[in-house]
């Protein structure tokens, strides 16, 4: 196979995840990419800060720019807007296609990046920014292109659901709760960004500008989080047969004639029977009504390192092949090495 060297920037909950797997699964990564994916280092801003995984240590590197420089793909899981901005745009000029999960980011400066990757003909790759593990953006762009989605209602922050979660189930506080959830990785490194709604507005910014094939600002996303959610609301809500969870919902408003776009993020009270009252826990769920498909809705594990790693690495593979395209062929490689085995009648 041909060798694609590969960048990593950041290594914090999702990004070491990305390098252990990068790793652990080199052979099978390189049968599906078509390439060798070679990690020729991964930058953080402090060599000796604690970190999980065993990663061998001469991977690690202060010096961004260099790494990047000669890399074939980047993929940026500093968070934040800069430098993690400044390095994305240095990959994209400098030839590499990149993937990040960066939705403040995407949200907030997603032309620029997207602009700047379109003049030099690069990817931007992003499942990962939005609902963790979920795959959403690829059936937003590309598997509902020809439909037109109408709405989409969304749990699209894991910290929030597993506080509200276990308020409801459990009769817990917040304050208990959301230390709890830091604790296993689910809220940002400030999680002001998760109760007060910031990043599931972000995701929402996201989400709505693929459903609308549009640019929604983030500064359009009306925008409440959960800290006025205390447990006699969580107890009349249960009462009533409902149960408070943060949505983001993004819709079309009006005909075609005279159309907007309406994108928020509050919380709701959610009929217990609808499919969004069952998602516990981090999980995520985005619930899409589309013209023609009807109702579908994608359910997973919106929060964690592990998972959002497995978003990131999908994301790895489709940049590797698109940069080998017309090179060895993807699917004769994948093929040859799968023994055929037969399941029997379904
Ligand atoms: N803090 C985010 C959440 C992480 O809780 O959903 C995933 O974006």
């Amino acid at each position: 196979y041909r060798r694609l060297r590969v960048a990593l920037l950041g290594a914090g909950a999702v990004g070491s995840q990305v390098a252990r797997l990068l790793l652990k699964h080199s052979g099978e990564l390189a049968d599906r990419a078509g390439a060798t994916l070679e990690l020729a280092g991964i930058a953080v801003r402090n060599l000796d800060a604690p970190r999980e995984g065993d990663l061998p240590r001469e991977l690690f590197t202060t010096d961004a720019e260099s790494l990047i420089v000669g890399a074939d793909i980047v993929i940026e899981l500093m968070g934040g807007i800069e430098p993690a901005r400044t390095y994305l745009l240095q990959a994209i000029n400098s030839g590499a296609d990149v993937v990040t999960a960066n939705k403040a980011l995407l949200a907030t400066h997603g032309p620029e990046i997207f602009d700047a990757a379109d003049q030099v003909g690069a990817e931007v790759y992003y499942e990962a920014a939005a609902a963790g593990a979920i795959p959403i953006i690829r059936p937003l762009r590309d598997s509902l292109a020809g439909d037109r989605v109408q709405r989409i209602m969304g749990i699209v922050n894991g910290t929030t659901n597993y506080i509200l979660d276990r308020m409801d189930t459990e009769g817990a506080e917040f304050a208990d709760v959301l230390a709890d959830a830091q604790r296993l990785g689910y809220a940002e490194a400030d999680p002001t960004a998760d109760v007060e709604g910031f990043d599931a507005a972000q995701k929402a910014a996201i989400l709505a500008s693929l459903a609308f094939h549009t640019t929604v600002p983030l500064e359009s996303v009306h925008r409440e989080g959960i800290t006025s959610i205390d447990k006699t609301m969580m107890d009349a809500a249960r009462h009533a047969g409902y149960v408070v969870k943060l949505l983001a919902v993004c819709e079309r408003l009006g005909d075609e004639s005279e159309e907007s776009i309406s994108v928020r993020v509050y919380p709701a009270l959610v009929d217990r029977s609808h499919p969004l009252a069952s998602v516990h826990g981090a999980n995520n769920a985005v619930f899409v009504q589309a013209e023609a498909a009807g109702n579908l809705m994608f359910y997973g594990a919106g929060a964690g390192g592990v998972q959002t790693a497995s978003a990131v690495l999908g994301d790895v593979v489709s940049a590797a092949r698109r940069h080998i395209a017309g090179g060895v062929g993807v699917g004769e490689s994948t093929l040859a090495n799968l023994p055929i085995v037969d399941i029997g009648r379904v």
